[in-house]
């Protein structure tokens, strides 16, 4: 297989701003050719501040950034190899958009045959042909949009900078533009990092995804692992719904770990944990079936108290006996499960993923909880 290539570098960086305050911190991040990266994360995490970085719009306090093997510290923006479409569309509203389009390749001094053989493939690759006299005013917000998108992609940039670029849109729109993105990103071939605080979108659209948290990466992966292993609580609980309960790793076998909450004792899965560890333990919504017998693996009591139908499946919550709530998902069980039932919530250990509990690693009291049945 060929070898993937490293298109953009990030080493060590990290931005303090006027006020002292360290808004990214830190951050190593390979991006490779062809990629389709998302940066995800809640408002204020530092993705924008980020992004900035990489085109050059802002330096950074510390660390270093190659674009294509090449140190771009103290490269100005228009000198980089990338170029950036962002939220405000930022086009010019007297022009054309043929003329916004074009604006990049005039300034280049490009001939008026090639500038016009490349703009009409653009219309063409964002589907506004027959649109290039009009004004963007004239424009719908999508229509905006891929314009813009359209007038950074010109100049074949080696990577292509989205600062939330759906923002704006309503949500039919955004979905339709999302994929319309995708197919263009893999069409050219050109390296998107992407930016947005919509988990949704992340999903659908990446290669692979950066959740960013105060500053720091929590995690760097495919959308499929991100979801299956997620590898700090902050991402179990920022990625889709999930059950979280706090234990201590009682006993580890060559497969499985038994894990004591306070409800009970359950096996789980993960690699090198040892006993007396706190963990937490994510089990997705999905995961946890319901039954009217106590199984011989991870069976809890519960007992169901809410129940919300929402056409494909039944959602249901319920308690355990510590009050602990437990969320599942469900596609099979419509007629037989009422509120109130007295139940067993299973799961298979593979599906109770284990996350490393940073804050303390060991338990205290862990003679005491070796008790716990
Ligand atoms: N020029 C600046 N001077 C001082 N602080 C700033 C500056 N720009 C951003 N910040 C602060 O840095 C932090 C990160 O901002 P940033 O714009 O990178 O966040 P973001 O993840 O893009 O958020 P959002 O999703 O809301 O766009 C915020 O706390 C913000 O207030
Ligand atoms: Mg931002």
């Amino acid at each position: 297989m060929k070898e993937k290539k490293v298109i953009v570098s990030l080493k060590g960086i990290s931005k303090t701003y006027d006020n002292d305050v360290k808004v990214v911190k830190n951050i190593d991040l390979d991006i490779y050719e062809g990629e389709f990266l998302t940066i995800l994360g809640a408002s204020g995490c530092g993705k924008t501040t980020t992004l900035r970085m990489i085109a050059g719009f802002e330096d950074v306090s510390s660390g270093d950034i190659c674009i294509d093997g090449s140190s771009v510290i103290g490269v100005p923006p228009y000198k980089r190899q990338v170029n950036t479409a962002f939220q405000s569309y930022a086009l010019f509203p007297h022009l054309s958009v043929y003329d916004n389009i074009a604006y990049g390749l005039k300034v280049k001094k490009v001939s008026k045959a090639e500038i016009h053989e490349r703009v009409s493939h653009m219309l063409s690759l964002i589907r506004l042909d027959g649109y290039e006299k009009r004004k963007p005013a004239q424009l719908s917000g999508g229509q905006k949009q891929r314009v813009s998108i359209a007038r950074a992609l010109i100049n074949n940039p080696k990577v292509l900078l989205l600062d939330e670029p759906l923002g704006a849109l309503d949500l039919n729109l955004r979905k339709q533009m999302q994929l319309e993105l995708k197919t263009m990103q893999k069409k050219l071939g050109i390296t998107f990092i992407y930016i947005t605080h919509d988990q949704e979108e992340a999903l659908t659209m990446s290669d692979r995804i950066a959740v960013m948290h105060k500053g720091i990466l929590e995690q760097v992966c495919s959308p499929k692992e991100l979801y299956m292993k997620p590898k700090t609580k902050y991402v179990a609980e920022f990625i889709g719904e999930s059950n979280i309960f706090e234990g201590v790793v009682k006993d580890r076998n060559s497969d499985n770990c038994t894990v004591a909450i306070e409800s009970g004792n359950i096996l789980c899965s993960g690699d090198g944990y040892v006993a007396g560890q706190m963990v937490y333990v994510c089990i997705r919504p999905e995961k946890v079936r319901i039954t009217r017998k106590a199984g011989s693996g991870n069976s809890l009591p519960a007992e169901i108290k809410e129940q919300i139908f929402t056409g494909n499946m039944m959602k249901h919550i319920a308690v355990l006996s510590n009050g602990h709530e437990i969320k599942i998902a469900d596609i099979a069980s419509y007629n037989d499960i009422n509120i109130g039932d007295k139940v067993y919530l299973e799961w298979d250990a593979k599906d109770a993923v284990m996350i490393k509990n940073p804050t303390s690693p060991m338990a205290e009291n862990f003679d005491t909880l070796r008790g716990v049945q």
